[in-house]
């Protein structure tokens, strides 16, 4: 067993922080035993103490929407609405990936990426490109992070290099599947239906059947802009809503399903999520930059849809969490002062999205209670603690001021994980 000693911070629930002064977590096995404020709490026979001093220990970030194969576009071709900019910029970018040398030298680069960023869970898009994903998927594997890795399934509306038969789908997720088939790995599938403007029905018939028979969670986008809806209300007519396009196929809720954007989410559409336990991902970066909108996750929270946070590299622009908090709650404070959107959301709410709640997509972790996992960040706010702040202000200022030289230490399911390679042969 081993005890870390250190200034605790976590949401155990939506609306606060729980905050431990040189406090103790005591981790066996990858799973958290106990935390408390005393030592004397645990059995310490046997027990490795680890005192990380006056730094803050959080649990690890989790980033619930993000395309790998975006990464070199991450911060560029921002200047068009979504199916343009698709077409424009993210298509042509996503062909490369049929070469494998060329996908490892940006994977490898995405994974490192995510590592200093304190990303410790993923739930990930890749690209049709079955030997890709599979050099991704070993990537996260041998970096010791989690990752959910989705093989993009698509068969309409995009370049004849990005098309694929819906046979050739299904070999490719079969191929993977049966190689990531231990339910508890670190790594694992995700069926991936690009959304329903790049799926056939075919498409997405196999890809609910292939979640279904392989008891395997979903990723997919849903609601997030205005031109994409209205070419989905032509493409699937009969449908009531954008996500019952989804249900009919069995890819909203019958098996744990992620669903990024939800930006125009109607009423219907909103209880469909709930009733199937449906996460919504809010991307407020990728909703600025490629002008999707604002999405309205107060009320998605209200009505009881769980909510997580991902930052839809590159759409989005940044791939720190904690920068996509910040953007979370200033997009909040403009839809509660301009369109009456009320009440804002808050600190504890956006960090508990990006830890306990996402967490609960991965099985129990993102928070410091007993039978989590222990995936936690260890942080040095020395040089941003220059006063008189509370532990709470100290974590604030961190995620507003701080980066990734702040992050000191990072664990992933009990154990450190140390700085992934950057080249093959380092
Ligand atoms: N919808 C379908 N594909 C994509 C993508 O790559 N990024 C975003 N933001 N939305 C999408
Ligand atoms: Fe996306």
């Amino acid at each position: 067993m081993k005890i870390y000693k250190g200034h605790l911070l976590f949401t155990p629930t939506r609306n606060e922080f729980r905050v431990i002064e040189n406090g103790y977590v005591a981790v066996s096995d990858g799973r958290i035993v106990g935390v408390s404020s005393q030592l004397n709490h645990f059995d310490c026979t046997n027990a490795e103490l680890i005192d990380l001093g006056d730094r803050l220990v959080i649990p690890a970030m989790c980033d619930m929407h993000v395309h790998a194969p975006q990464y070199r576009n991450q911060g560029v071709c921002m200047d068009y609405e979504l199916l343009t900019w698709l077409n424009t910029y993210t298509f042509p970018e996503e062909e490369k990936f049929a070469d494998t040398t060329y996908a490892e030298r940006i994977y490898r680069r995405f994974v490192h990426a995510l590592w200093r960023m304190g990303t410790m869970r993923a739930a990930v898009f890749a690209t049709i490109h079955g030997d890709s994903t599979r050099i991704l998927m070993r990537l996260f594997q041998e970096a010791g992070m989690g990752a959910l890795v989705g093989k993009v399934d698509m068969d309409r509306n995009c370049p004849d290099a990005l098309c694929e038969t819906v046979d050739e789908a299904i070999i490719a997720n079969e191929a993977l599947i049966a190689e990531y088939s231990d339910p508890n790995a670190l790594v694992r599938p995700i069926i991936t239906p690009r959304f329903v403007p790049s799926c056939t029905p075919a498409m997405l018939h196999a890809c609910g059947q292939l979640a279904q028979r392989h008891n395997l969670p979903v990723q997919s986008h849903l609601s997030e802009n205005r031109d994409e809806i209205a070419l989905v209300r032509k493409l699937e007519p009969t449908s009531t809503c954008y996500g019952d396009a989804y249900n009919r196929y069995g890819l909203f809720g019958q098996t744990p399903t992620l669903m990024a954007h939800c930006v125009y989410s109607t009423d219907e559409e909103i209880e469909l999520m709930r009733q199937g336990g449906v996460m919504a991902v809010h991307c407020p970066t990728s909703n600025l930059n490629i002008a999707s909108g604002m999405s309205p996750v107060r009320t998605l929270l209200d009505r009881g849809v769980r909510v997580s946070l991902g930052s839809d590299i590159s759409g989005g622009h940044d791939l720190s969490m904690f920068r996509v908090m910040v953007y979370a709650l200033q997009v909040s404070k403009l839809a509660s002062v301009t369109l009456g959107v009320k009440p804002q959301l808050t600190l504890p709410e956006v960090f508990w999205c990006a830890t306990k709640s996402a967490g609960s997509f991965f099985g129990r972790l993102g928070s410091f209670e007993p039978g989590y996992e222990f995936d936690a960040l260890v942080i040095d706010d020395s040089d941003l603690n220059f006063d008189h702040y509370t532990l709470l202000q100290r974590l604030e200022r961190f995620i507003y001021l701080g980066d990734d030289r702040h992050i000191v230490h990072r664990y992933c399911r009990g154990m450190e994980v140390p700085e992934p390679k950057l080249s093959h042969d380092e």
